[in-house]
């Protein structure tokens, strides 16, 4: 039976945050131990351009994604790991997906449509104000990531969704024109316990400000974890585990038996400042080793480079002779 093909891509902009672990890099480096399936993840550089132009905080956190993964355990003779600007093949194919692409498809895309509509509610004058090429064709972009490996389940949060239905359409579109070069991508959307709440109990996400980061020191995360916003019920008053985010962070990180445990100490009015306590205890147990690979990783770029370099030239051996006949088929060739 041949493999399927996982394939997601992780934008390089902000710092890893515990939301982040739980709900897409845990998972992921899951699947890429499972023997029936072929992993391509990667460093999605380009996308980070659409929305920060930091160079900077490009940098940082590109640096910081990859030595996350490599940290975690992801193994890298196993899963293609990668950086996109690597694989130049995927710029060309953007190109020639463009010009199948409707406009009128870009313009049903959320990002874009989000940014309109903000610009009409602040009375903006124009109403693609700040609405870069980047911004408005970044589903094209994505659709070529995917559609150059073929890849077949694409991980990613809800908000995706509409962009891998795009990448379909689009794959569709030049199927028909050109012929069968495409497999048609799926969604994968990580279930409702994947996402974690942040310290406001919102979803946690960077653009909330409500995130914890994943590696900080012991005696930060301690500190971070107390920031969690809980009731002002006092020690031995019964908590509910139902609403509150402590317990929600507790169950992303423990086992059946730990879940249990944690129940009843909320019956039993555990105080919120040693339900912390026992928090940090537990995910620290669980990202102490990682941690101090991630910081060798972070003060050792050149072989965090070496790795990536080696998957770039993994991805490019495929990215060649993918783009080789997709160039064929729209009459790019040699003249003969
Ligand atoms: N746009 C995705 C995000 O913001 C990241 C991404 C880029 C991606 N290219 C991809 C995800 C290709 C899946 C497949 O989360």
């Amino acid at each position: 039976m041949s493999k399927v093909r996982y394939l997601t891509g992780i934008t390089t902009t902000g710092t890893p945050h515990l939301g982040n672990y739980i709900g897409a890099i845990r998972p992921a480096i899951a699947a890429s131990k499972d023997a029936n399936i072929e992993s391509f993840y990667f460093l999605a550089d380009y996308h980070a351009l659409i929305k920060c132009q930091d160079p900077e905080q490009i940098r940082q956190s590109t640096r910081e994604i990859a030595a996350t993964w490599l940290a975690l355990g992801l193994d890298t003779d196993n899963a293609v790991f990668y950086r996109q600007s690597d694989v130049p093949e995927i710029a060309e194919l953007n190109w020639l997906l463009t010009c199948v692409t409707s406009k009128g498809l870009m313009n049903r895309a959320h990002a874009y449509k989000a940014a309109v509509q903000d610009n009409e509610q602040t009375a903006a004058s124009d109403p693609d104000r700040g609405v870069t090429m980047g911004l408005f064709c970044y589903p094209v972009l994505m659709a070529a990531d995917i559609l150059l490996f073929n890849g077949q389940k694409i991980p990613v949060g809800s908000d995706q969704v509409q962009h891998i239905e795009m990448a379909r359409d689009i794959a569709q579109r030049f199927n028909h024109l050109y012929g069968e070069n495409f497999v048609l991508p799926e969604a994968q959307v990580g279930e409702e316990g994947a996402i974690l709440k942040g310290l406001d109990g919102r979803k946690m996400s960077k653009s909330y400000g409500n995130t914890i980061p994943l590696f900080q020191t012991s005696k930060q995360l301690q500190k971070s974890l107390n920031k969690i916003v809980t009731n002002l019920l006092e020690p031995g008053q019964p908590k509910d585990t139902a609403d509150s985010t402590v317990f929600e962070v507790w169950k992303a990180f423990a086992n059946e038996e730990q879940v249990q445990y944690m129940r009843d100490q909320f019956a039993a009015g555990i105080a919120w400042g040693q339900a912390k306590k026992e928090l940090h205890a537990l995910i620290d147990a669980e990202l102490f080793e990682a941690r101090e690979r991630y910081n060798d990783y972070m003060n050792n770029g050149a072989a965090v480079e070496a790795i990536l370099q080696k998957g770039a030239s993994k991805a490019r051996a495929v990215a060649r002779e993918r783009i080789e006949k997709i160039r064929h088929a729209v009459g790019i060739t040699p003249i003969e």
